[in-house]
């Protein structure tokens, strides 16, 4: 499809969603979520869930106190989760290019505000496209985590997405983000049905895909945090995209800076992070328990070493790197869609 002709369709499914939820895929939770995420998802009114449209579930560890930025925030749930749990000195800003989803989570922003205890809103949604975020106002260097739910899928340029996300990113901070992928590339068909495209299936990346586009932006190598698959229920859905398998994924990737230093290390967790004093799953490689000295390869390490994590872990030298090498690998999603986290 022209992209012209993407944006406007998107923009009328999403538009008109409210009116006429019509989901036609499944999407998985995972199990592994805390007493502080199910308090806060409790919190969020039926009138937002009932639209939630997103694949996975984006609350990424140690938010208290930051800057925030949801790209296609949608009705606003993972906003306002989030908006409970960076609590009154952080902020959010939830962007969309659909005017009735920034309508309907706006009107929402006083009642969560009361509801939190917050003398003014922490929190607010912009209009605007996610390959343009300067544009919409969104300022250089900014954001210490950008999350997304369902979203970069949906764009026809997946690159400018991540650009523009590096350029508001400040240096450290992390893109966490789930999303559909396919386990192949798909063909012209599939990639011209508007149906599809609007259900997040026609435009999903290979997931090999996603690794060269991180490259080229300056990120780095994406980490996976869990896979769930992403099943398809309508009959002529079915149909059309043959053997193709898709799955809901969540990547991690980080802004680092240039001179990152990229040696295995190794790190001994020490449990403060809130919520995950005993166990801290960095990704599907990497779970790390307090006290336990493990060895990273250098991306891990850097990553863990310029992010908001840097306090959470004491850096030592190692001699033999146990780990492998540090080249950029993406793990295979589909190769983890039946392990539990
Ligand atoms: C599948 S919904 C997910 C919404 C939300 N993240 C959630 O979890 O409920 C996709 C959202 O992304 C928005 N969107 C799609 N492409 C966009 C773009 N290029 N720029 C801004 N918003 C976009 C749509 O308007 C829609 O609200």
């Amino acid at each position: 499809m022209e992209c012209s002709k993407v944006y406007e369709s998107v923009k009328d499914h999403y538009g008109h969603l409210q009116d006429d939820r019509n989901n036609q895929v499944c999407v998985t939770l995972s199990s592994d979520v805390s007493k502080t995420v199910k308090d806060a998802l409790a919190d969020i009114p039926e009138d937002i869930t009932a639209k939630f449209d997103g694949c996975g579930l984006v609350v990424p560890e140690k938010v208290e106190g930051r800057k925030i930025l949801d790209l296609g925030s949608g009705c606003g749930r993972d906003s306002f989760i989030l908006s409970k749990l960076i609590g009154p000195n952080g902020h959010v800003t939830g962007i969309d290019m659909t005017k009735e989803m920034i309508a309907l989570s706006s009107k929402y922003i006083d009642y969560h505000r009361e509801k939190f205890g917050y003398k003014e809103a922490n929190i607010d949604f912009v209009q605007g496209y996610i390959e343009k975020l300067r544009e919409a106002g969104l300022k250089e260097n900014n954001y210490d985590i950008i999350i997304s739910n369902g979203v970069i899928n949906l764009t026809p340029d997946k690159k400018a997405v991540l650009k523009e996300a590096y350029t508001v990113l400040k240096d450290g901070g992390e893109l966490y983000f789930s999303d559909v992928y396919a386990d192949r590339e798909l063909g012209c068909s599939v990639r011209n049905d508007k149906e599809l495209w609007n259900e997040c299936l026609s435009g999903t990346l290979y997931w090999k895909d996603l690794l060269c586009i991180a490259k080229e932006v300056g990120f780095s190598r994406p980490f996976l945090v869990s896979a769930t698959p992403f099943a398809v229920n309508k009959e002529d859905f079915k149909r059309k995209l043959g053997d193709a398998r898709f799955a809901s994924v969540t990547y991690r990737l980080f802004k680092l800076p240039s001179d990152a230093n990229v040696a295995p290390t190794q790190v001994i967790y020490k449990g403060t992070i809130p919520d995950h004093e005993k166990r801290f799953k960095f990704d599907v490689k990497n779970v790390f328990k307090k006290g336990e000295a493990l060895k990273v390869t250098g991306p891990v390490a850097a990553s863990l070493k310029c992010s908001r994590f840097s306090d959470d872990f004491v850096f030592q030298p190692v001699t033999e790197d146990v780990c492998g090498p540090n080249e950029m690998k993406l793990e295979n999603p589909f190769d983890y869609l039946d392990i539990q986290p």
